[in-house]
């Protein structure tokens, strides 16, 4: 198809996420795309620094994964993973075990981000029913989270914009200030107090950064004291390492720079390096031991048709080794110190603010744009200002941030960071 086939068909037939119908957007269809950069059927190339909506973190086509997904299309491409098992789930699940916590023993598979945490909710729900304590039902979540688009994870989010339409049929929850240093205290005391409702079952988070709430940040010392203060009180622990997983804030998974562990981990988008999608929920010993038991009413009753799909197990396996290998270790801390360079450059604009850094994510907000929402001024005007000059770059309202794949070069970064300073200059 020419590439004007492809822009009209799309435009009759497709309904792309998080868009109007008519869309201010022209969709640039793709070719092909290797490491970083995508190639556009126009002839265009693009630099893509969101890794794809945060799962690329090998680059694109890589050819170990690629690989590993041929090789086993063409041994088993699928099997019920109900009464049978197979050695890539298998293998998967023992990768896994020596990166998650030494209490975590099991994983449950579905299939992406938002089903990582409606499983993540269940096996906390049902932790407590199966102690029969079924009133245990208050889910706290961080004021600003974003964990997804089904009912269970729209319930855990911000009520905004995204799921508006959506209100009357979320559950209610509790939700706590987004911490940082000048509340940090007040939170605690409200935490505390939330926390002590005997009706309190779990505690939601994102940890260190908050992603599509606007690439916020705070402490690790904020966030072991909040989960040591729940785990003090037998409340649940739900980590969502969906965006923050896989090196992304420097560390395997970001609960891994603080003290204390999660109950239940929520784990997705980079497994597969972004080449298939997975989701994966894990949890200790303590959420196991709930659900022991002969009795069906006491399983979890939970599962997807590709639950477990041994294509996506083998991608996953692939990229467990490419990300344990030490030349992806060399370029997150590559990534971090190209970062914290540029920020330095950025400290000389005064027309942006709260500049900030973990580990490959890199953001600052823009000043003067009134509106922040995702459908803000800025993004209007910025997303086309970059794509123009082949750099993909998706502002969340009025902040700016850099999420690149790991494989991108220092010659790119240094050509994204230029175009960025550019946009400043401007003005
Ligand atoms: C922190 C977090 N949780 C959950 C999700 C939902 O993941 P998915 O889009 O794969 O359903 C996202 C997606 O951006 C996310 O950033």
């Amino acid at each position: 198809m020419t590439n004007a086939e492809i822009k009209q068909a799309d435009k009759d037939l497709i309904w792309h996420p998080f868009a109007p119908l008519i869309s201010p957007f022209e969709y640039i269809p793709i070719k092909s795309a290797k490491k970083a950069r995508l190639f556009t059927h126009g002839g265009k190339t693009i630099i893509d620094t969101v890794s794809s909506w945060w799962v690329n973190i090998h680059g694109h086509s890589n050819e170990h994964i690629a690989n590993a997904i041929h090789k086993q299309a063409l041994e088993l491409e699928h099997v019920i993973f109900a009464g049978f098992t197979h050695e890539p789930a298998v293998k998967l699940a023992k990768n896994l075990m020596t990166i998650l916590p030494d209490n975590f023993s099991k994983v449950f598979f579905s299939d992406n981000g938002s089903t990582s945490i409606e499983v993540g909710l269940k096996m906390a729900f049902q932790y407590w029913c199966n102690l029969g304590q079924e009133n245990r039902t208050k889910v706290i979540a961080l004021d600003g989270a974003y964990h997804g688009d089904t009912f269970g994870a729209m319930s855990v989010s911000a009520r905004g914009g995204f799921t508006k339409p959506f209100f009357p049929f979320l559950f209610d929850i509790e939700s706590l200030d987004f911490p940082t240093e000048e509340n940090f205290e007040q939170v605690l005391a409200h935490f505390d107090e939330l926390t002590s409702d005997e009706k309190c079952a779990a505690f939601i988070f994102e940890p260190l950064v908050q992603g599509a709430g606007g690439m916020r940040m705070y402490s690790p010392e904020m966030l072991q004291k909040l989960v040591a203060l729940a785990q003090s009180k037998g409340i649940i622990c739900i980590a969502d390492e969906v965006m923050t997983g896989w090196g992304r804030t420097g560390t395997n998974f970001a609960t891994d720079q603080i003290e204390a562990n999660p109950d239940i981990m929520c784990i997705s988008k980079g497994i597969t390096g972004g080449s298939l999608p997975l989701g994966i929920t894990a949890c200790n010993k303590k959420i196991v031991d709930a659900f022991q038991s002969e009795d069906l009413e006491k399983a979890l009753l939970h599962g997807h048709s590709y639950t477990g799909n041994p294509m996506i197990c083998a991608a996953a396996n692939a990229s467990f080794e490419l990300f344990q290998a030490q030349e992806c270790k060399d370029n997150i801390q590559r990534i971090h110190n190209k970062h914290q360079a540029f920020i330095e450059q950025l400290k000389t604009f005064d027309n942006i603010e709260n500049i900030r850094l973990t580990g490959t994510i890199v953001a600052f907000d823009l000043k003067g744009f009134g509106e922040t929402g995702y459908d803000s001024e800025a993004r209007k005007k910025i997303y086309p200002y970059f794509l123009e000059r082949g750099v993909l770059i998706r502002p969340l309202g009025n902040v700016i941030y850099l999420l690149p794949p790991y494989v991108i070069t220092d010659e790119e970064l240094e050509l994204v960071y230029e175009t960025l300073l550019g946009f400043l200059r401007e003005g």
